[in-house]
Formats: C-alpha cells, sequence, structure tokens
C-alpha cells in the first residue's frame, strides 16, 4: 500500500508543514519584537512628555504677575469682576459690603472714604500694588489676616492678571 512514491510525497508534505511553521513562527517572533520596539518607543516618548509638562508647570509658577500683565485681556477682568459685583461696586465712591474699587491699583490699603474696615484691614499698610493685589486675590485671609471680605480666591493667576488689568483701567 505504501510505495516509495507515498512515502516520498508524505514526507515532502511534512517537511513543507514543518517549512510553513518555522516561517509562521519566525514571522511572528519578528512582528513580536517590532511591537515590542514599539512599546519601548511609546514609553519613552511618555516619559519626555511628562518631563516637559513638569517642566511647564515650574514655568507657570514663576512667571511674574508683571509680565501677564503687559499681555493681559482687560475685557475676560471685566468678566471675571462679576465675581467682586456682589459686594463691590467699581463707581467712584461708592461703597456697599466692600468698599469701592474705583482707582484700587495704587490706592494705600483700607483707606477709602467712610468705609468700616476691619482691624487687620487698617492695620495691614502699605498699598495695592499690582504684585499686592495678585497675592490678596490668591487668598485674601492668607495675605490679610482678619479681613472680613468672605471670598477664596481667584486659583488661576491668568484670570487675576486680567482683573487686575481691568481693575487698574478704571481710575482717574
Ligand atoms: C462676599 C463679599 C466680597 C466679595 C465677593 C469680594 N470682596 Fe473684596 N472686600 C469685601 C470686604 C467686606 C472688604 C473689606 C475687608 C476688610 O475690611 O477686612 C473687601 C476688601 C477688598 C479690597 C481692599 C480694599 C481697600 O480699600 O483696601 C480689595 C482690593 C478687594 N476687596 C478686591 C476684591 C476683588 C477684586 C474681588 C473679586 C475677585 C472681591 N474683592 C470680592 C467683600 C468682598
Amino acid at each position: 500500500m505504501f510505495d516509495t512514491m507515498t512515502v516520498t510525497k508524505v514526507g515532502g508534505a511534512l517537511c513543507g508543514a514543518l517549512l510553513v511553521f518555522l516561517l509562521v513562527k519566525w514571522a511572528g517572533d519578528t512582528i513580536y519584537s517590532t511591537e515590542a520596539g514599539h512599546g519601548d518607543h511609546a514609553g519613552a516618548a511618555y516619559v519626555i512628555e511628562v518631563e516637559a509638562a513638569e517642566t511647564e508647570a515650574h514655568d507657570t509658577e514663576t512667571v511674574s504677575i508683571a509680565t501677564l500683565l503687559a499681555s493681559a485681556d482687560i475685557g475676560k477682568g471685566e468678566k471675571t469682576f462679576g465675581k467682586c459685583k456682589a459686594c463691590h461696586k467699581i463707581e467712584s465712591g461708592v461703597n456697599a459690603t466692600g468698599p469701592s474699587l474705583f482707582g484700587i491699583v495704587g490706592r494705600n490699603v483700607g483707606t477709602a472714604a467712610g468705609f468700616g474696615y476691619s482691624a487687620g484691614m487698617t492695620e495691614h499698610g502699605g498699598t495695592w500694588t499690582p504684585e499686592n493685589l495678585d497675592q490678596f486675590l490668591t487668598n485674601p485671609k492668607s495675605f490679610v489676616p482678619g479681613t472680613k471680605m468672605s471670598f477664596a480666591g481667584l486659583k488661576k493667576i491668568e484670570d487675576r492678571a486680567d482683573l487686575i488689568a481691568y481693575l487698574q483701567s478704571v481710575a482717574n
């Protein structure tokens, strides 16, 4: 039944199958190692991104309010002033829950005529420079301990810069 020819054919078929198997395995290994290469590459790119993000965050922290004021958006600042309007009027000499903020940039701390300040504000001294306003508006209670201004603070330095630019624009 099994003549030489059949044995040769079967042997050939087995050899062929083995060859195909080896080829597939080789191809698989090649593709796998290529993917692994991509994986390593992606990992490296990710690390670089993280480092770049950290550098940027560091830059944002160290940028000064004076630098940001130079390119601040007064229109956006006027919108942000909406958060102050519940307590402050921008009109000259008009006090409400808080003192009038007309001409506040450059005004001495706690000196709006006819407003009853807290002791913390009256005793603070100094002038409302952009730098002082920036710190006060970041966290009112830490810059002026004992202030009666109930405002949590503006967390973004860009928002504070735009607002200070707006306040600066409403003055004599
Ligand atoms: C909930 C009411 C309230 C809100 C909101 C509020 N303030 Fe005030 N603000 C006050 C009060 C009250 C005082 C007086 C604080 C004191 O005497 O300790 C004050 C004081 C100030 C002072 C000091 C003024 C001076 O004459 O020395 C500045 C500057 C100021 N606020 C800016 C702002 C800005 C800008 C915003 C909006 C981001 C704001 N405030 C939001 C109530 C408020």
